[in-house]
């Protein structure tokens, strides 16, 4: 089938190149000439495990284009998927003019029937809007073609991207008829994966739904964390404890430094937004935002306390990216961390697997940050050593090299990696995130 992705980010080019892969004739289009230029020398501009050899391998048998010619790319598809970015605006609200650029582009230039699909996460109600401009752009041209709009929101997790593609839990399709159902299961026909078919108001909806329900079970945790530091209580065994029970289990219950990324932090503040703009109610999600920006600022205060004064104090930090296997710093914890540390003075000395470039990009050259080439050299001479991202590479390290090391055998852990009682026994001074003292 003929398939157009606009947007070539995380989702985006993750959709274009899985969707040549099972046999599609995919175009992608972006507007930003440098990572198209890039793209076509068969190099992924984000780090996604497995994303470079499919994009190399479609590239040479040519199912896959990469172009910034807009009108090239409508002309193509008969599946024009939208995937462009939907960030925060300052009030929390998404914003969706790149969303509604496509869909400009797409009425000003649609010459036969098309699918547009919208993969970016949008507010419930954005497919109207949508559809409302298609046809506002057709009727300024007095053309009478037709289009539909369907909700196919996106649930990959960066890092295992390709992975969640080639085999998700779910696929969910919002859409106004039955012959776009099954144009839409038609598409997806050889993944092995439910699909599950909806209005477009609740497949936008659901895509929200289950952002904000992981949030929550962070948030949650986090705030079960703060009663076990209360209380002697260890907030690993309540998870053990809780997560064995079917109805709750483990995953997202891990107490830290909050969560980060490019969507779990904007979709929660937009369901926050979209409570305000409606009139509703909405305490969770205000609670879960607020937990989480307290998470977030945790390490920093733990370390104030510290040393009282922080000014040229030199701080060992492993991990930049949001989380392991990415090298997205979108709202990341460890930015909320810099930022406070560089304000009161201190220096950090970074290390992190995929970030380094990400964070050199955002920041800059700086002489209080010093981007080290493992994380071995991020120790040399530090004050204290603090881990906001739990990649597995930092799970196993040489205590005793650390020890040596440091100024201090002190450790701030922002993941809980390691057993309080093991760092009692190696002589290391750790601070974690709602474990009980030993
Ligand atoms: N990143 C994730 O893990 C993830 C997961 C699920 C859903 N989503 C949602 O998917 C959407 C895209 O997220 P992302 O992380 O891929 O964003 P991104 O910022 O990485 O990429 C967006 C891309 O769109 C391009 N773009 C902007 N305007 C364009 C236009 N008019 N035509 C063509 N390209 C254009 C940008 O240049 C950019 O390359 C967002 O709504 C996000 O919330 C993201």
């Amino acid at each position: 089938m003929k398939i157009t992705v606009f947007g070539t980010g995380y989702v985006g080019l993750v959709t274009g190149i899985c969707l040549a892969e099972i046999g599609h004739d995919v175009v992608c289009v972006d507007t930003n000439a440098d990572k198209i230029n890039m793209i076509k020398q068969g190099k992924s501009p984000i780090y996604e495990r497995g994303l470079d050899e499919l994009l190399t391998k479609n590239l040479a048998a040519k199912k896959i284009v990469f172009t910034t010619d807009t009108i090239m790319g409508i002309d193509h598809g008969d599946y024009l998927f939208i995937a462009v970015g939907t960030p925060s605006s300052g009030d929390g609200s998404a914003d969706l003019q790149y969303v509604y650029t496509v869909a400009r582009d797409i009425g000003q230039n649609l010459k036969r029937h098309a699918v547009v699909i919208n993969k970016s996460t949008v507010p419930v109600g954005t497919g109207d809007k949508v559809k409302a401009i298609i046809q506002k752009e057709l009727d300024k041209r007095q053309v009478d073609i037709g289009f539909d709009v369907v909700s196919n929101p996106e649930f990959l997790k960066q890092g295992d991207a390709v992975q969640d593609f080639m085999k998700s839990d779910r696929i969910i399709i919002g859409a106004e008829n039955d012959e776009v159902f099954k144009k839409m299961c038609n598409l997806y026909e050889s993944l092995p994966t439910k699909i599950v078919l909806m209005d477009v108001h609740s497949a936008e909806l659901s895509k929200y739904a289950a952002n904000a329900f992981l949030a929550t079970k962070i948030s949650f945790i986090n705030e079960i964390a703060q009663f076990a530091e209360k209380f002697d209580a260890d907030v690993e065994k309540v998870r053990e404890g809780i997560g064995s029970d079917s109805r709750i289990g483990y995953n997202f219950l891990q107490a830290g430094c909050g969560y980060g990324g490019s969507c779990f932090p904007k979709d929660v503040s937009a369901l926050v937004w979209m409570a305000r703009e409606y009139g509703l109610e909405s305490p969770l999600f205000n609670a879960v935002e607020n937990i989480n920006l307290r998470q977030k600022h945790l390490v920093f205060n733990r370390l104030k306390k510290y040393f009282t004064d922080l000014e040229g104090k030199v701080i060992a930090l492993w991990g930049l990216s949001f989380k392991p296997n990415t090298d997205d710093m979108r709202d990341a914890p460890s930015k909320v961390l810099l930022e406070s540390l560089w304000r009161v003075g201190a220096k950090v000395q970074a290390f992190d697997p995929v970030a380094m470039d990400e964070a050199e990009r955002i920041y800059g050259k700086r002489n209080d940050f010093k981007l080290c080439k493992t994380k071995e050299e991020a120790l040399d001479n530090a004050d204290v050593l603090v881990i906001v991202t739990e990649w597995d590479d930092f799970r196993k390290p040489d205590f005793e090299l650390i020890k040596t090391k440091l100024q201090r055998p002190v450790i701030f852990d922002g993941r809980n990696l390691f057993s309080p009682n093991q760092m009692k026994d190696l002589g290391i001074e750790y601070y974690c995130i709602g474990r009980k003292k030993s």
